[in-house]
């Protein structure tokens, strides 16, 4: 389902069975001035959900950019599709080394650190504290003040839950849901400290001025809702870092 998070920036939401609970594999639309950009092409299991979704929001129109947080396929199924559908699309990649992962059609390499202005709109590419891969990067759009995380901020979710925002679930997300994911999805944090990982993630709030945090496997969280779903994370990595590897 497509859902409008901002003037700009809707969220087309597509939910799929992992066990008995939900994951989302999201990609994030953004418009203005005739303009149109999407974060994340998707996984190509889900290509015809997302091309419903496309086909309400923007119709036959094409797309101008699309712009890659990562390489793994739930992000990047669907470049050769969408590159051969709308051949004027510039793909916006953070990699150094697009060809080795998979991406060497890449037109433009985003330096993760660094701003770049994309159809007229000012992004800024963030060295994430939540991270599967190298080469990944938080996308922060400075117009809509949306940051899309990626894997990070993500969670399981029940199936109700699907295409709500945090703050529309009654009670919020569990935190037993974003603490069975990050420690899924982000093997690495059962060996963090958690007092090192809370301030990097508060140094990147304190400079970016976020209006919704955007997950590509989670559902998203507004600026108000922000503090209570920090402390559930924080509860859930330090659940993570007390576990014994093995255990995981
Ligand atoms: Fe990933
Ligand atoms: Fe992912």
């Amino acid at each position: 389902m497509a859902v409008q998070l901002t003037d700009e920036v809707t969220w087309l939401a597509e939910s799929y069975p992992h066990g008995e609970r939900h994951l989302h594999v999201s990609v994030y639309l953004l418009e203005h001035a005739g303009t149109r950009i999407l974060v994340d092409s998707g996984s190509f299991y889900h290509r015809e959900q997302i091309d419903a979704q496309l086909a309400e929001t923007i119709g036959d129109a094409p797309v101008d950019a699309l712009v890659l947080s990562h390489a793994d396929l739930p992000h990047s199924g669907n470049v050769p599709e969408f590159r051969e559908r709308w051949p004027d699309l510039t793909l916006v990649s953070s990699s150094g080394s697009p060809a080795v992962v998979g991406l060497g059609h890449a037109d433009v390499t985003a330096k993760i650190g660094g701003t770049m202005d994309i159809c007229g709109r000012t992004f800024s590419f963030v060295d994430p504290p939540l991270a599967d891969i190298q080469h990944t990067t938080w996308i922060f759009d400075h117009s809509s003040g949306v940051l899309f995380t990626a894997d990070g901020f993500g969670n399981y979710h029940a199936p109700e839950h699907a295409g709500k925002p945090f703050g529309a679930v009654d009670g919020g997300i569990p935190t037993d849901d974003i603490h069975d994911y990050h420690r899924n999805a982000l093997r690495w944090l059962c060996y963090v400290d958690p007092s090192r990982l809370d301030p990097a993630i508060d140094a990147l709030f304190e400079e970016l001025d976020v209006s919704v945090v955007a997950p590509t496997h989670g559902n998203p969280i507004e600026a108000a809702d922000l503090p209570e779903y920090r402390s559930r994370l924080r509860e859930a990595v330090e659940r993570i870092a007390q576990a014994d590897p093995h255990d995981l």
